[in-house]
This record gives structure tokens, C-alpha cells and sequence, in this order.
């Protein structure tokens, strides 16, 4: 069985005394292809350094997340274009809007947003789409730049079974996450109506832990349950989700994982 965490921060300082054990519980968990959303320049280093040290387990992606949009965000775009023309990466993002922290910059975020779908574009690469409280704009958005030939994740999605066909009819999948496991996430509701072939699996470790350990650091090795969770809510197997879940993630990056 292997599982992939689509969606995970293993770079962030919060790992920084315990990193190999983590990846270790991974491994011994079957969660051995990771897949790292980069946030902005001042964690690309320490994102590289870990692919580096787990070549085929790790894989970078890069952009900068809508929460690191700033004044100097021109800078930072033209760093992640720069990593772009330099290195090998695996997808744009973490990218997209949020209006949850701080909306300071949503002129900016949007700005910032649209130039990450050209480069996904550009490159051919999958998106990473944040969309905490911006569904309907992000949306309107990726309508508005109606683009068939984008591809990607909307991550960390928790949405009605409407707002996920919008999702699906652009062309994204649905990265699932702890929040699945939550008592009474609308999500649970939504699985039944959803095909698993628009499921990815993700853990936004160190963020949002799955029960039992909500609340607590989250790490790749929960994703075995964020899959029974489904598995239950679809009445299949834990092997069938990750198959499913894992041929999706063949899918959406264009090889087999
Ligand atoms: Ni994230």
C-alpha cells in the first residue's frame, strides 16, 4: 500500500528537533511520497535541503502563499521564478487567496494568484490552491481566466457537494485532510456524493492534526487516517483508497509515484 501526502510542511521549524523520525513514521506507515508546498524565499532552502536528504520520497513545489503576500511581493515572484528556471519542481503553490488572516493584500493576492496560474501553465504543472474563506473568488477567478487545460488540487477542501462539482468542472481535484475526521465536518456529507477518482490525499502538517490527535503537531504518518475515514464514509476498503488516492496523484503530477 502506498499513500501520499500531497500537502505537507515537513520543512517548517516545528520539525526541526525530530525530522528523521517523523519521515521514519511515515515510511513505516506506507506514507512515502510527500509532496511539499512551498510558502515563500525564506523556506525554499530548508524545503530543498529535505528533498536532498529524501530523494525519492520528497518532492518540491514552489510559489508563494497567499498569507506571505506583502509589499514586496514582486521580489517574491521573481524568486519563485527563478527557482522555476533553476531547479525541478513538482507543482505551483502553496498559492491562491486567503481572507481569513488578514485582507490587507487581496488586491495583491489576486494579483500574485493569477501570475501562479501562467506558470502552471507555463510549466505544465499542477496548482496548489489555498481557498480558506475564498472559495466563491477563487472560483470566479479560475472562471474568469478559463484556462481547460489547468490542473490541480484545491487543498484542504471541506466544501458542499455544489462547491465541489465547481471545483471538479475546472479541471481540480479535492485534497482531503484532517479535517475529514472532525465530528460532523460537512465534508463527510459531501464524500458520498464525490467519485474517488477526484480524491487526493494531504495532511497541511504541522497543521490541523486528524482525531485522535486534533490539535496536536500533525505529521505524514496520520494520513492512514484521513484514508479510513473515507474508506468509511465510502464503504470500500483502506487499500482501495489508496490505490485510488495514489493513481489520482500519478495522474495530476504526470508520473507514477
Ligand atoms: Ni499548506
Amino acid at each position: 500500500m502506498i499513500l501520499a501526502d500531497t500537502h505537507t510542511h515537513l520543512y517548517l521549524e516545528a520539525f526541526d528537533k525530530d525530522r528523521d523520525e517523523v519521515m521514519q513514521r511515515a515510511m513505516d506507515a506506507g506514507v512515502t511520497r510527500l509532496f511539499l508546498p512551498n510558502v515563500d524565499s525564506t523556506s525554499v532552502g530548508s524545503m530543498l535541503a529535505l528533498c536532498e536528504r529524501y530523494p525519492k520520497n520528497c518532492y518540491p513545489m514552489v510559489g508563494l502563499h497567499p498569507t506571505s503576500v506583502k509589499e514586496n511581493y514582486k521580489d517574491e515572484l521573481a524568486k519563485v521564478e527563478s527557482c522555476l528556471i533553476e531547479g525541478k519542481y513538482y507543482g505551483i503553490g502553496e498559492c491562491g487567496l486567503d481572507y481569513y488572516w488578514d485582507k490587507t493584500y487581496i488586491i495583491e493576492q489576486e494579483f500574485v494568484f493569477r501570475h501562479h496560474v501562467d506558470l502552471a501553465r507555463a510549466y505544465n504543472l499542477p496548482l496548489i490552491v489555498h481557498i480558506r474563506e475564498s472559495f466563491n473568488e477563487v472560483i470566479r477567478l479560475l472562471k474568469d481566466i478559463n484556462k481547460p487545460d489547468l490542473r490541480g488540487i484545491f487543498h484542504c477542501f471541506s466544501g458542499s457537494t455544489e462547491q465541489a462539482r465547481q471545483a471538479i468542472d475546472l479541471g481540480f481535484s479535492l485534497g482531503l485532510g484532517g479535517v475529514i475526521t472532525f465530528k460532523n465536518n460537512r465534508m463527510q456529507e459531501t464524500l458520498k456524493h464525490i467519485d474517488m477518482k477526484h480524491l487526493v490525499l494531504e495532511t497541511d502538517a504541522p497543521f490541523l492534526a486528524p482525531v485522535p490527535y486534533r490539535g496536536k503537531r500533525n505529521e505524514p504518518a496520520y494520513v492512514p487516517l484521513i484514508a479510513q475515514k473515507v474508506a468509511e464514509i465510502k464503504q470500500v476498503s483502506i487499500e482501495e483508497v489508496a490505490s485510488a488516492t495514489t493513481a489520482n496523484v500519478s495522474r495530476l503530477f504526470g508520473f507514477t509515484i
